[in-house]
């Protein structure tokens, strides 16, 4: 198998988790990025109100084909209960091209119930497996078996 993690983290705690997944199956990673600043009370509003509304947000060119790869696993923090807007922007520029998808999400730990299935929906396929890690877990370490789990998951191919 061979797959890439894609990720976007405003703060750096889905960028710890995908750099975990990414060790853990010894696979390529990239990390997207926002063109716009997302700094302060003002970006974290901003943020809050693009995911809610499902807009698009400008991102940085991606180096990595994603039709390359057999399994693409998406990362992205829970803003307003949905994906964040730079995965959202990633996905409609590249589902054409996916083969296999997992997903993982870091959250406060409320109101997840779109955003599974909405990353599914976008995607227009279901997952190979999917990991929930909330900021808490992931602050004081204790996420690292969840992601040994998923890894083993989505390498057997189950779903
Ligand atoms: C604008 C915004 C909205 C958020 N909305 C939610 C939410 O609806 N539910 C939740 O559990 N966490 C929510 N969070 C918390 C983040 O999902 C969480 O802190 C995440 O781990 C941050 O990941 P990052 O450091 O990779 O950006 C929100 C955070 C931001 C910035």
């Amino acid at each position: 198998m061979k797959p890439l993690v894609v990720y976007y983290s405003r703060t750096g705690i889905t960028k710890k988790v995908a750099e975990s997944i990414s060790k853990e199956l010894g696979c390529d990673s990239e990390e997207i990025i926002s063109k716009r600043g997302r700094n302060g009370p003002f970006g974290f509003m901003y943020s809050g109100y693009e995911s809610y509304r499902k807009k698009l947000a400008e991102i940085g060119e991606t180096k990595n084909d994603p039709s390359a790869y057999d399994l693409v696993i998406i990362g992205t923090p829970i803003w307003a209960g949905r994906m964040s807007s730079p995965i959202r922007t990633y996905i409609t520029k590249n589902k054409d091209r996916f083969p296999k998808v997992a997903f993982f999400v870091t959250c406060g730990g409320m109101d997840l119930t779109k955003a599974m299935a909405e990353l599914e929906d976008l995607c227009g396929k279901k997952s190979a497996g999917t990991l929930t890690v909330t900021t808490e877990e992931v602050s004081k370490d204790k996420y690292l078996q969840s992601v040994k789990d998923f890894a083993a998951k989505i390498s057997k191919g189950e779903n």
